[in-house]
């Protein structure tokens, strides 16, 4: 859909690259467009009608017949998320975890890795919040040392830097988040990929702000690990992620710290035998209805076309952007190389909460970022706190107009 009122986005490439999808139809399959302007899909997208139908159906037949029963019933499906998820990133049914949360995902991948005092975490200075407060709890008990690679002036991790560190330090991990929170950077995670591959470290990749917007490929990014929600840009349910784990983390025995008895079989009195598969990174207990919605947003995902998706959303953002940076009192914050949907901005004279409401109040969906949640990027920006707006490829040019005039007039 090619608006006609291109004039806040002068890019003819751009105004391309948003025509791509059928913006009604896709809306029309997506309840919540009628009440919200919704720019947190960063925080949670919007579900598909796909998604929920999923969902309910599964809750239903629970009620209906018994959970256990349920999930017998449904097992061919159950089965289809590995698939679906595996085909979204381009790996095996068999190297695919459910988890609960990308966070869970991500602890448990950390509590595989046996690490001995002194050995090096080495990662970035936009590493999502709890990874980091994870690596320094690693530290506290565990010895660890954590790396930071410095970052490049017109911001993104130095590469140079980052591969002069890992032949230095010999980190026993590399880690990085491929689309950090706090703002739109896009860091090149194929690239430092390549670094780990030739120095031989094992490489987790936090992928949740990039799965569903993005095409993610685990091979070209050349991850051990790579870690996800599905509540996000993947649009699907809350408390829903999953967790990638290469072959050769198979292979080599990587198990999380506590398995259970789905994870491994008690083969003895005293012994217990690791799944083969990624398995051994889940747990018995699972949400099925959840893990149904999560595998119907996955497909989803795939029927509109992360290509297409990879176009329109980050073009919608960079209008938004745009718009944002001509208003005064406004500075917008993202820095870096390539730029998603992410877009973080400081406005002056607001205090944060009130700033939210009155969007809210718009009916402007939105999330505050604070200094907590990015203490290296925040105090680098000089900010305490940002707006941060996620629009999506269902989002409308109106709508990203619509959120341009509202903090304008909140600005003035
Ligand atoms: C980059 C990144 N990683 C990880 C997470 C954590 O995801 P979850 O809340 O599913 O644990 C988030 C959530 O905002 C995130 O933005």
């Amino acid at each position: 859909m090619l608006s006609s009122d291109m004039s806040a986005h002068d890019s003819a490439t751009d105004a391309e690259r948003i025509s791509l999808l059928d913006v009604p139809a896709l809306r029309a399959d997506t309840p919540g467009c009628v009440n919200v302007n919704h720019l947190n899909n960063a925080g949670c997208g919007l579900m598909a009608t796909p998604v929920l139908s999923a969902v309910l159906d599964h809750l239903n037949l629970e009620a209906a017949i018994g959970g256990y029963e349920a999930a017998a019933a449904r097992a061919e499906e159950v089965r289809g998320f590995y698939a679906q998820i595996a085909a979204l990133i381009n790996a095996r049914p068999e190297n695919i975890a459910f988890s609960g949360s990308a966070t869970h995902a991500y602890a448990t991948a950390l509590s595989s890795i046996p690490f001995e005092p002194g050995e090096v975490i080495l990662t970035t200075r936009n590493d999502f919040v709890s990874n980091q407060i994870a690596f320094l709890s690693l530290r506290k008990r565990m010895g660890v040392r954590v790396v930071h690679a410095p970052d490049l002036p017109e911001g993104g991790v130095d590469l140079d830097a980052m591969a002069a560190l890992i032949r230095e330090h010999r980190p026993r991990l590399v880690s990085a988040t491929h689309i950090p929170t706090n703002s739109g950077l896009v860091q090149p995670v194929a690239a430092i990929g390549d670094l780990c591959r030739d120095a031989d470290a094992l490489y987790l990749v936090d992928a949740c702000q990039s799965v569903g917007q993005y095409p993610v490929d685990v091979q070209r990014i050349g991850a051990d690990m790579l870690t996800a929600t599905c509540r996000k840009f993947l649009r699907g349910p809350r408390g829903s992620g999953f967790l990638y784990v290469s072959d050769r983390v198979l292979a080599e025995g990587y198990e999380p710290l506590f398995v259970d008895m789905h994870g491994a079989r008690w083969t003895a009195p005293d012994r217990y035998e690791p799944a083969p598969t990624a398995a051994r990174f889940e747990e018995w207990e699972f949400p099925y209805a959840t893990l149904l919605g999560c595998a119907a947003a996955a497909r989803y995902a795939q029927q509109v076309g992360l290509a297409a998706i990879a176009e329109r959303t980050p073009a919608l953002a960079a209008r938004l952007r745009s718009g944002l940076a001509g208003l005064p009192g406004v500075r917008v914050l993202d820095r870096g190389a390539e730029l998603g949907a992410l877009v973080t901005f400081a406005i002056a004279g607001w205090r944060p909460e009130p700033f939210k409401a009155a969007m809210d109040a718009r009916g402007i969906n939105s999330a505050l970022s604070h200094r907590e949640f990015a203490q290296f990027d925040f105090t680098e920006k000089d900010v305490d706190w940002c707006l941060r707006l996620s629009p999506h490829y269902y989002n409308t040019e109106e709508e990203i107009d619509e959120a341009i005039a509202a903090v304008a007039d909140l600005a003035a």
